[in-house]
């Protein structure tokens, strides 16, 4: 037979199992949760994101995933932006462990393509390469398109390699010829 205080015992017993599984159920909900952006510090590579729509309290500031590579310094640097949509992972559940994952598009934000076997990168500012090494832009044809002006500052020479080299449509190239030449002081006339 149970006694009185064996029945307080078990009583109590299922409470702490009850707040247990809320609290687990609490962590589950968290482990991945979709968001957008509210803040960004870009100094400090962290984001606040709002879970949802009516929540009025954002998340505490967070890391966003991003590729930091090790002594061979391969790094990317492709921050978040207000009102980007991220979807956040919580080891545990636990959000103050929580790191913010870019992707998914929406109406604000649509595709910049429609097209497969295409790869797109925009941005209203810079994009900026930099190696240690050599950069190699390779395809069947390479077309670059200024707004303005175009500069080359090479620390040493330039090599150009091709079958013609054309300026404005008239042939620059180590077998051009000029117009108007004569033998004597008279400079010649432009190239034909
Ligand atoms: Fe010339």
């Amino acid at each position: 037979m149970l006694s009185s205080s064996d029945v307080h015992a078990f009583i109590e017993a299922i409470r702490r199992l009850e707040r247990r599984v809320v609290e687990l159920e609490g962590r589950i909900e968290n482990i991945v949760r979709e968001g957008k952006v509210r803040e960004v510090d870009y100094e400090k590579g962290r984001v606040k994101v709002d879970i949802d729509a009516d929540d009025k309290q954002p998340t505490r500031w967070m890391p966003w995933q991003q590729r930091a590579g090790g002594e061979d310094g391969v790094n990317d640097w492709n921050p978040p932006q207000e009102g980007e949509r991220v979807t956040i992972l919580s080891p545990g559940g636990r959000p103050e462990r929580g790191m913010a994952m870019q992707g998914g598009w929406t109406d604000d934000n649509p595709a910049p393509s429609q097209k497969g076997g295409e790869r797109v990168i925009t941005a209203k500012g810079n994009i900026v390469i930099r190696a240690g090494g050599t950069i190699t832009l390779r395809g069947e044809v390479v077309a670059v398109e200024s707004g303005g002006d175009t500069t080359i500052d090479a620390g040493g020479n330039i090599e150009t390699t091709s079958t013609e080299l054309n300026h404005n449509g008239k042939n620059v190239g180590d077998d051009h010829k000029h117009s108007d030449v004569k033998s004597g002081a008279d400079n010649t006339g432009p190239p034909v």
